[in-house]
């Protein structure tokens, strides 16, 4: 008997609400906050002519490699954005990857760059050390890294990255940290 109280209650709530849905104030408010199509896209432009909206390009750093500054890392082991003008370097081919004359490891240092980390010489997947040898899957540098321009984003980003080290701001270890908090039995 309590239990079909409790519902009756319940089913008069429900109704109260849809019935507050329907109050034809509560609908005329609504009507008035509606966007137009022309609002509602990020551009405030309509969006049924592409003729007259350009997209904002801005332009790459020109600093070259050994004079730009190294970019302040987006989360804890993201892969470091390009600071540097990248003029001559690009297609990578199968043939010639000229990023590597200057970041694998045994060039790095004595070039300012900063040397491949020990991630890339790793098969992920399995675990396998390479031994010194790239992993294949990491040839093509720029699927992971790219350059940067500087235009105002159109909506402003809110994400804050935690660093649980000074250090992890500007270097990473994936391979060190990757099982952290993993128990393999
Ligand atoms: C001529 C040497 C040279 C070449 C070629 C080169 N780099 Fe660099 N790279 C550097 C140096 C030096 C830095 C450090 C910043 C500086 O001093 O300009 C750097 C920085 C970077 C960083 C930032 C590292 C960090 O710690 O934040 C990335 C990512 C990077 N390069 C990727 C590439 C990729 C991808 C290519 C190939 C398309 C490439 N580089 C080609 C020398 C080079
Ligand atoms: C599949 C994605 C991927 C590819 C391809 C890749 N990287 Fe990375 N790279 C990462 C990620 C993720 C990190 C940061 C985490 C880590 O240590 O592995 C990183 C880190 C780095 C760092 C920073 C090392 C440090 O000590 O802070 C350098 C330099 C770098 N990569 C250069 C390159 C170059 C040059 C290539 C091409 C030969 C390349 N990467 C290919 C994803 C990639």
């Amino acid at each position: 008997m309590k239990e079909l109280y409790r519902r009756g209650l319940i089913a008069m709530g429900i109704a109260g609400i849809l019935m507050l849905g329907t109050n034809p104030a509560i609908a005329d408010e609504k009507k008035q906050k509606e966007k137009s199509e022309d609002e509602i896209g990020i551009r405030k432009e309509t969006l049924y002519d592409e003729s007259k909206v350009m997209p904002q390009h801005g332009e790459y750093g020109k600093e070259e490699p050994g004079k730009s500054k190294r970019i302040e890392r987006a989360f804890e082991n993201s892969p470091p954005l390009i600071p540097h003008d990248l003029t001559g370097m690009l297609p990578i081919a199968e043939t010639n990857n000229s990023c590597l004359n200057c970041h694998m490891p045994e060039h790095a240092k004595s070039l300012g760059a900063t040397a491949l980390p020990k991630s890339h010489f790793v098969d992920m997947d399995t675990g396998l050390d390479l031994k010194g040898n790239l992993d294949g899957k990491r040839y093509n540098c720029m699927q992971c890294h790219v350059p940067q321009v500087n235009i105002p984003e159109p909506i402003k980003n809110q994400f804050k990255a935690d660093f649980r080290s000074k250090k992890s701001r500007t270097s990473s270890d994936l391979l060190d940290t990757l099982n952290e908090g993993v128990t393999a039995e």
